[in-house]
């Protein structure tokens, strides 16, 4: 199988065509041509080396954990899905990545994807939905009317929270800079928080905080929370240590790290959200799948300021 990747860790200068070796279809897998990938923070973050503390690949290794395509093969126990079916998932981050032209996934991580998406929209929706998904449903359980806060309201996975939140009947307060405020209300923040303006305090007032960013909004969210709230945090990676904070004993809060986890049921949920029209994936830019294309795609994602999600399609 033929991809864009890396054969050792480093800056965008390191990504290439490269290939891997395919193997005959097992009796639970599919082959699924790809037509489009979605990008995530975590797929330059590993190119870079930085999650080796939690995840040892071999090289080469093709990027990319978000994808969208043609199912061109069934393993012979599979019988949810067919060849010709349009599918979308997020395979394991553990294995080969979705920057390449086919890939053989799990038949119970792929799903059918929503009516009416074109490719790229449904690339742009399982890893970031599935977080979403299993931070506010599994971790937070979250329920009508609960005050939440989801911190970075205007990237991949913020304008997926709003969404699902929203759904879900939340209050939702999310964060972001002064310039994509009318942005995040139009997912439908009931209420917004601008990080370059001063900022009224907050304490005390949240049942869940869904944490992107570590570090002082991390802390400041602790003293946001009411006491027994809970805390999903996804910054960092699975194996990074996770700060202290004496409040949080003292508040009886309950935080948990939620690392994604492949799921077609939980897909399946996401494309009955969408097609109630209670989601809908936000792209912003679109980039060619080839070498250059995934380098302007890092680039762009590892400025911080991408708005919804970057996509990559083949053509
Ligand atoms: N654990 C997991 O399973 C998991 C899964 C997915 C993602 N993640 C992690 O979660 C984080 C967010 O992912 P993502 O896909 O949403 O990233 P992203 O799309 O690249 O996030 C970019 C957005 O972050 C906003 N932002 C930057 N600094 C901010 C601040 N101080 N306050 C509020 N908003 C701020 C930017 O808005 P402005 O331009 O307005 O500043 C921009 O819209 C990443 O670290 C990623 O690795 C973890």
């Amino acid at each position: 199988m033929k991809g864009i990747g890396i054969e050792e860790y480093g800056d965008i200068s390191k990504l290439k065509i490269v290939e891997v070796p395919d193997h005959k279809l097992r009796p639970d897998e599919v082959r699924v041509a790809i037509r489009a990938s979605g990008v995530n923070p975590v797929d330059w973050k590993i190119r870079e080396g930085w999650l080796q503390r939690s995840f040892s690949y071999d090289f080469p290794l093709i990027l990319g954990w978000d994808g969208a395509g043609k199912i061109i093969e069934v393993g012979e126990k599979v019988s949810t899905l067919r060849v010709g079916d349009d599918v979308y998932f997020r395979p394991e981050i553990e294995k080969q990545g979705t920057y390449a032209n086919q890939i053989i996934v799990p038949a119970c991580y792929v799903s059918l994807m929503p009516e009416g998406l074109s490719y790229a929209e449904a690339a742009a929706l399982p890893l970031v939905s599935l977080t979403a998904l299993q931070a506010l449903v599994e971790f937070g359980q979250v329920i009508e009317g609960q005050k939440v806060l989801l911190l970075g309201g205007s990237g991949g996975i913020g304008t997926t929270a709003i969404q699902i939140a929203k759904a879900l009947g939340a209050h939702v307060t999310t964060t972001t800079s002064s310039s994509n405020v009318d942005f995040v209300r139009a997912l439908g923040a009931d209420e917004v928080i601008s990080y370059d303006r001063p900022t009224i305090p907050y304490h005390d007032c949240f049942d869940f905080v869904l944490d992107t960013l570590g570090g002082k909004a991390y802390m400041d969210a602790i003293a946001w929370l009411k006491p027994y709230g809970k805390l999903a945090t996804i910054f960092g990676g699975p194996d990074d240590p996770r700060p202290i904070s004496t409040l949080s004993d003292e508040k009886k809060l309950k935080i948990e790290y939620v690392f994604t986890r492949p799921d077609a049921a939980n897909l399946n949920h996401i494309a009955q959200l969408v097609q109630m029209g209670k989601l809908k994936p936000i792209v912003s830019e679109m980039y060619p799948l080839s070498v250059k294309g995934v380098q302007r795609a890092h680039l762009s994602n590892q400025s911080g300021r991408t708005k919804g999600k970057i996509v990559l399609v083949n053509n």
